[in-house]
């Protein structure tokens, strides 16, 4: 029998949705040229809804007004763009934010190991991540020399008792909608957190990483303002715009903001992008683009939601879990229909506690998107069984 190929030999190929598109000279794929390939890996946005005009709008007037290129400036970000975020942030977080907090990061992971050194260097040497958690983080701490303690989610976040229980200062969460698994902190961990932070004489790095895709009414909000003092916040636009720009931000507990910034070597970004989104933000774009694809992507959640497929957690972002006791039978048959999808095993620390697919329902492009789903649908609908697995249950300690 033909070997099936394998769907997720390169991002390139996985990520293109294109009938038959094969990388040269990639002969693994080369029994696949009739085959479409769907890719629900969680991640990334549809870059077919990235503005490109807006953007290029951008670049090419940052380009002409060269007057702004000041090279070595500022290592905080071009000082446009700290005040247009400022306005944002100040009205996302509810709380006010000025210039001076912020520090332009070449996206969130850039922001994390640039934190995560200078907390070290401030003599907070170990850190806790959840579990589970994109292990991309947990490498950057470890890199930036701090020791990592994992620490179990449940239904109500981040286990703040098991959290106290550890030597770490540090604490990385992702307190609104947690990655990958799906739920938001809830109202008395999130207070006995920062209760554990100033404890601890400790910070909190808050990931807010799809913060702008909330599609309840009245989403849980940011942990940042509830203590300024003790949380680091960072953003990215690798979920609203595209991962390749590498922009993001952190906001900076004013205590802290010199430490970490006297750590920076250079800008994080290129000064045309910083510019070019800094114009996106200020004539509006950017709201724009965020209010078109939140539909979009609210739309293909509650498409799979309509057709039975139960995903975890609050209402948010660009991907959905769906428990399931055998996932690995599911990502391989899928596979073989040409639907490239991935499990929560990578994101344990440790044995799995929950199995289940982390749907990245945001990564198909408009043109195979409703298709796609339907396809993944008729996949998975076979497979779920009456009672199912059951929701993550919540904490003994609340
Ligand atoms: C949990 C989480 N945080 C943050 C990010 C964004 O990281 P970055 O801004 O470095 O692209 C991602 C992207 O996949 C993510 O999954």
């Amino acid at each position: 029998m033909a070997r099936v190929p394998d769907f997720t030999v390169s991002n390139a190929a996985a990520g293109s949705d294109t009938v038959g598109h094969q990388e040269p000279g990639d002969t693994r794929l080369a029994a696949n040229t009739d085959r479409i390939r769907l890719d629900f890996r969680p991640g990334a946005p549809d870059i077919s809804l990235f503005p490109s005009k807006a953007w290029v709008s951008g670049v090419r007037d940052a380009a002409r007004c060269g007057i702004e290129l000041k090279g070595y400036e500022d290592r905080r970000g071009h000082p446009l763009l700290r005040s247009e975020l400022a306005r944002r942030l100040g009205r996302v977080l509810g709380v006010a934010v000025r210039p001076e907090q912020i520090l332009v990061t070449g996206g969130f992971a850039d922001g994390l190991a640039l934190a995560a050194s200078a907390l070290n260097h401030l003599g907070l040497r170990a850190a806790a991540v959840e579990d589970p958690c994109l292990a991309t983080h947990r490498q950057v701490l470890t890199r930036a020399g701090l020791l990592v303690h994992k620490v179990p989610v449940d239904g109500d976040g981040l286990d703040v008792t098991a959290l106290a229980a550890t030597s770490a200062r540090v604490a990385l969460v992702t307190p609104t909608h947690q990655f990958p698994m799906g739920m938001a902190l809830s109202d008395s961990r999130r207070r006995r957190l920062l209760e554990w932070a100033r404890r601890v004489d400790g910070y909190v790095i808050e990931d807010d990483y799809d913060g702008e895709y909330r599609f309840d009414p009245r989403p849980p909000g940011p942990l940042y303002a509830l203590d300024p003092s003790r949380v680091i916040y960072g953003g990215t636009t690798s979920k609203t715009l595209s991962p390749d720009l590498r922009l993001g931000w952190l906001v900076l507990p004013p205590r802290l903001a010199s430490a970490i910034i006297d750590g920076v070597p250079h800008q994080r970004a290129p000064t045309l992008n910083q510019m070019a989104f800094s114009e996106m933000l200020r004539e509006g774009h950017y709201s724009r683009h965020l209010r078109r694809t939140k539909q979009e992507y609210q739309r293909r959640r509650e498409h799979l939601l309509a057709a039975g497929i139960s995903l975890e957690g609050i209402s948010a972002g660009l991907h959905g879990v769906l428990l399931i006791p055998d996932e690995g039978e599911v990502i391989e048959s899928g596979r073989q229909r040409g639907l490239v999808l991935m499990g929560t095993r990578s994101f344990w620390h440790g044995p799995p506690r929950h199995h289940g697919l982390v749907i990245g329902y945001g990564r198909p492009t408009r043109e195979v998107a409703w298709r796609a789903m339907n396809e993944l649908i008729d996949h998975i609908r076979p497979r779920l069984t009456p009672a199912g697995p059951g929701a993550i249950p919540s904490g003994r300690h609340t």
